[in-house]
């Protein structure tokens, strides 16, 4: 094939080519050392020694002038494929994305955690117990005999003669002080679910949250309870909350008392919420009975304790105006996500 021929088909083929694979091909066709111009040099042989130089310049000229077209065209293809490339992977980005939906937490998990804190901060140790307890943890230890009638009050779920599901954490509350006996301080904060037979209503559950307090030691007063309350009590409703102590009874303490805080929504003026008493019941609480102390197995009759019974859920119903308890627990989405903005 003579030069001219090889320049017109080798620019020809690079013209016509659509892919980059093509122009691979061509190169190897034209240009390399098996390629129509090697093969073309072949012929330099036959020339006269004048010809030769000549004939020489003329090959450079079409390999310079098919690597040029073959550089432009490989440009130009490359170009086009990146273009289709950033066409193909395009993505939108006005197109709605993924939701992802952030859960929420049960108010009621709010309320014990911030109740944990508080008396964590105050050097309490958080201690949980089993739902399924023994009546020597429930009612025994907490000096609530077999024959009781005080066991009436609280309904009880049993699961054998001697096992039930805890009525109170004053189970919890008897299983640490026998953990802890005979050693002291004990400083415990007893979170924990507790069920009664009861029938379900705006203000019932068979099935409720506990926080048990229980600090025993040296020197331990009415005084002491009364502080700790009185700054709980400013803690989760307002710092301008009082509480007051009503003498009240139960088993497991002497003396025993109900206690009441101002109420937060009238300041105590008397409304709704407080029934127009100015005082709403918060919790039970009171001196750990001796006898208790020493069913544990304290047997130093200067060691005194204070302990008291909180109702999450009541709490939670009053700080955050919930009125009804079942809401705690029919999982309406609606409810929960309300009390994104405590979290
Ligand atoms: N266990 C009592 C109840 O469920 C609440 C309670 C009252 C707990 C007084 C206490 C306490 O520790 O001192 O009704």
């Amino acid at each position: 094939m003579d030069l001219k021929k090889i320049m017109e088909a080798g620019l020809q083929a690079i013209e016509s080519a659509d892919v980059l694979e093509t122009l691979n091909d061509v190169r190897i066709e034209f240009l390399s050392k098996k390629g129509a111009l090697t093969k073309a040099m072949g012929q330099m042989k036959d020339l006269s020694n004048e010809e030769k130089p000549l004939f020489g310049k003329r090959v450079n000229e079409v390999k310079e002038a098919l690597e040029t077209a073959l550089k432009a065209k490989v440009a130009t293809l490359e170009a086009l494929k990146l273009k289709e490339d950033m066409q193909r992977d395009a993505i939108d980005v006005t197109l709605p994305g993924t939701k992802f939906v952030m859960g929420a937490q049960n108010p009621l998990v709010l309320i014990q955690r911030e109740i944990e804190t508080f008396f964590q901060e105050m050097g309490y140790k958080v201690v949980e117990g089993d739902e399924v307890e023994l009546d020597l943890y429930n009612f025994e230890r907490a000096n609530i005999p077999h024959d009781h009638p005080a066991r009436e009050m609280q309904d009880t779920f049993y699961i054998d003669e001697h096992t039930l599901l805890r009525t109170h954490t004053t189970a919890i509350q008897t299983r640490a002080l026998e953990a802890y006996a005979p050693s002291v301080p004990v400083k415990v904060i007893c979170p924990g679910k507790v069920y009664r037979r009861d029938d379900d209503d705006a203000t019932h559950s068979h099935q409720f949250v506990q926080v048990e307090g229980l600090v025993v030691g040296h020197g331990i007063t009415l005084a002491d309870l009364k502080g700790t309350l009185s700054l709980f009590a400013k803690r989760m409703f307002g710092e301008t909350r009082v509480i007051r102590f009503r003498p009240s009874y139960f088993q497991f303490t002497e003396p025993s008392v109900e206690v009441d805080v101002s109420c937060h929504i009238c300041d105590g003026k008397g409304c709704n919420v407080c029934k127009h008493t100015g005082w709403i019941e918060i919790l039970g609480a009171g001196m750990v009975h001796p006898q208790v102390l020493r069913d544990a197995g304290y047997e130093d009759p200067k060691l005194t304790g204070f302990a008291f019974g909180a109702g999450a859920e009541r709490i939670a119903m009053l700080k955050y105006g919930i009125e009804d308890i079942r809401s705690f627990y029919i999982n309406d989405k609606r409810f929960i996500e309300q009390f994104k903005r405590y979290e």
